[in-house]
């Protein structure tokens, strides 16, 4: 049980998506099909998911006709592996970058929107969902604060204004603090995880501090989940 326990924790991804049945996302698919159709992804758009994790949004992509592929530094079906900070893919290649529930995780996001400005040819967008936090992000040591999507995360501001910096006009930002809000309620009617956290002594202690912290910040919407829609200037 122990040993179960470990490899459930060390690998926090694959144990969501096991526990979820879907994106690791706030709004699941249905929120992705959106973003999709924000970025005017049709028959033959080249898209490029990074951070594509489990791969869903490019299956959603390419049930739409994209030529879909995704990178993620570990990639857990079919995507590329690769860094946001050194995307393996060429200059001007693809229409749409899709990034969800990524950036949040980047350390030099400057960077990596640098790379997505550099893969997206003159028609590019970029539709990306992430964590946002207002004032200081809960103080969460790592790894937790990795799993919790709270390691790099930015202010609304911050993002859009290291969008806006790297030549990007931002045309549509929603919040979507409700999906949130539901991602939290889904995955606590599917797993008793205090109970489970129980069992893990002082490390499911912090664990379960992390989550109440990260609750509390949803609660009182200093954290919150945005999507947008950011074409090449
Ligand atoms: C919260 S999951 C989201 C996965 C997927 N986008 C989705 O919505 O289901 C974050 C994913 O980003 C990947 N990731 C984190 N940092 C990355 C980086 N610097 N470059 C590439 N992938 C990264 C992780 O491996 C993980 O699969």
């Amino acid at each position: 049980m122990q040993g179960l326990l470990e490899t459930a924790v060390e690998n926090p991804w694959s144990t969501l998506e096991y526990v979820l049945d879907s994106p690791l996302h706030p709004g699941g698919r249905e929120s992705t099909e959106s973003l999709l159709n924000r970025a005017d992804v049709a028959p033959g758009t080249r898209v490029l998911d990074a951070g594509c994790g489990a791969g869903d949004s490019v299956t959603l992509a390419r049930n739409r006709g994209a030529r879909a592929v995704g990178v993620d530094h570990d990639p857990r079906s079919g995507g590329v592996r690769g860094d946001l900070s050194a995307l393996p893919v060429q200059d001007d290649n693809v229409d749409v970058v899709l990034a969800e529930c990524v950036m949040c995780l980047v350390p030099d996001q400057s960077l990596a929107v640098q790379e997505i400005r550099r893969v997206l040819g003159p028609d590019g967008r970029l539709a990306l969902s992430d964590m946002v936090v207002s004032g200081a992000a809960p103080d969460i040591p790592a790894p937790m604060s990795e799993v919790l999507c709270l390691s790099n995360t930015s202010s609304r501001v911050a993002l859009l204004d290291r969008l806006e910096r790297s030549g990007f006009v931002v045309t549509d930002v929603r919040d979507h603090r409700e999906d949130l809000l539901a991602m939290r309620d889904q995955i606590d009617s599917r797993v008793d995880y205090e109970s489970f956290l129980g069992l893990l002594g002082d490390r499911g202690d912090r664990l379960l501090d992390s989550i109440r912290e990260l609750e509390a910040g949803v609660e009182s919407g200093e954290i919150s989940y945005v999507s947008l829609v950011a074409s090449v200037d």
